[in-house]
């Protein structure tokens, strides 16, 4: 069988460079005389049956667009698949119906486009029969098996200039300004944003912090070096002991788990705890949307037009992913083991901590 029909889809919550992706894929399977359909609204689509031909005039013009041009959905889970009835809602197994429609409509390969949510159904879908090559996305870089993920590089340019940003105002009124950034449970923005921004202090979720070393490095500050402080909060941060803040539950999502609140729980207890006045800025989606960066819409081009390279060549059950400079496959069932997070003694954190970032716990990174 030659591979001639291709469904391509977008999984979890949207990213810049998905277009970018969808442009590289879609161009050069056409001029491999291929057909690629876009299934809208991911998984969602699949299950309920929306679908559309992609054409070259809708791929066009599209690598500097945010977002995604196809629709998404974290609920679209079709192992996972929420009803609503009113008063409760009850979780339901629909995905014999994605496959009914993957084959009503012939396709020979699905790309799926997504993080580790989009990656566990793909594998749970390449195992009902399914031919599947995943695109790795997601601005949390927490997907194991590749060494990047498009819409981060983007995500930290964003929370980068954010923190530019707090610092003019953090010297002029010599405060002490709280950001809390996204990422999940890894702390990856935080780290890269808060190097980049020059923030004094980084609390990730990896290095559970302390607060008496917190406040003594706002203090320090204040009294001997300069008068304000940046704090850059990753949402999965926790305290020593302490739990992860978790904003508010929704059954309907793939990870029921939406985060945040630990910037506002941060800057309360340092004003309360220093007397420094504290300001909390919560970046939010912000840091998700908009154009991506020149890096991430080479690296989302670089990922697209090898997905379809791969697919031609019947390479099923695989992921794109870059590993140092080279783009290459690694299986999905491998990629979904664990999450990727920072490590705690990594180079990253090494430099943080010689250019004087605290990340709120001596303890942990006294070997420097
Ligand atoms: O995974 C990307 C991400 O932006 C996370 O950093 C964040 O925790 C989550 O999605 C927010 O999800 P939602 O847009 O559904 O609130």
């Amino acid at each position: 069988m030659k591979v001639k029909r291709i469904g391509i889809l977008t999984g979890g919550g949207d990213c810049p460079g998905l277009n970018a992706v969808i442009r590289g894929v879609t161009k050069p399977a056409h001029e491999m005389g291929m057909t690629v359909f876009g299934i809208e609204d991911g998984f969602e689509g699949l299950v309920e049956g929306k679908m559309h031909e992609l054409t070259n005039r809708e791929v066009s013009g599209i690598i500097n667009l945010g977002g995604t041009i196809l629709g998404s959905s974290n609920k679209g889970d079709p192992f996972h698949w929420p009803i609503d009835k009113g008063d409760e809602v009850v979780i339901e197994d629909h995905s014999k119906l994605a496959l009914k429609n993957y084959k009503g409509w012939g396709l020979d390969c699905l790309i799926a486009i997504g993080g580790d949510g989009t990656m566990h159904i793909s594998e749970k879908l390449s195992k009902l029969g399914m031919n599947i090559v995943g695109v790795p996305k997601t601005i949390d870089n927490d997907l194991e098996g590749t060494d990047l993920t498009f819409g981060y590089d983007s995500a930290v340019f964003v929370a980068t200039e954010a923190i530019d940003r707090l610092h003019t105002t953090a010297s002029s009124h010599h405060r002490v300004m709280v950001i809390e950034v996204m990422g999940r449970y890894a702390g990856w923005i935080a780290l890269g944003a808060g190097i980049a921004g020059g923030a004094d202090v980084i609390l990730i979720p990896e290095i559970p912090f302390k607060w008496d070393d917190t406040y003594r490095k706002v203090i320090d500050r204040s009294t001997r070096g300069k008068r304000f402080s940046i704090i850059c909060v990753a949402e999965g941060a926790k305290p020593f002991g302490g739990k992860i803040v978790v904003k508010s539950r929704d059954k309907k999502r793939t990870d029921p788990i939406q985060l945040g609140g630990i910037g506002n729980l941060v800057g309360s207890k340092i004003q309360k705890n220093t007397g420094l006045e504290t300001r909390i800025t919560v970046l939010g989606h912000l840091q998700r949307g908009g154009s991506p960066t020149p890096f991430d819409r080479i690296l989302a081009t670089r990922f697209g037009t090898y997905a379809i390279e791969i697919a031609a060549k019947k390479k099923f059950g695989y992921m794109v992913a870059l590993k140092g400079n080279e783009i290459k496959a690694v299986r999905i069932r491998n990629v979904i083991k664990k999450q990727r997070l920072v490590p705690p003694d990594c180079q990253m954190i090494r430099s943080a901590v010689k250019v004087g970032i605290s990340f709120g716990n001596d303890g942990f990174t006294a070997w420097r």
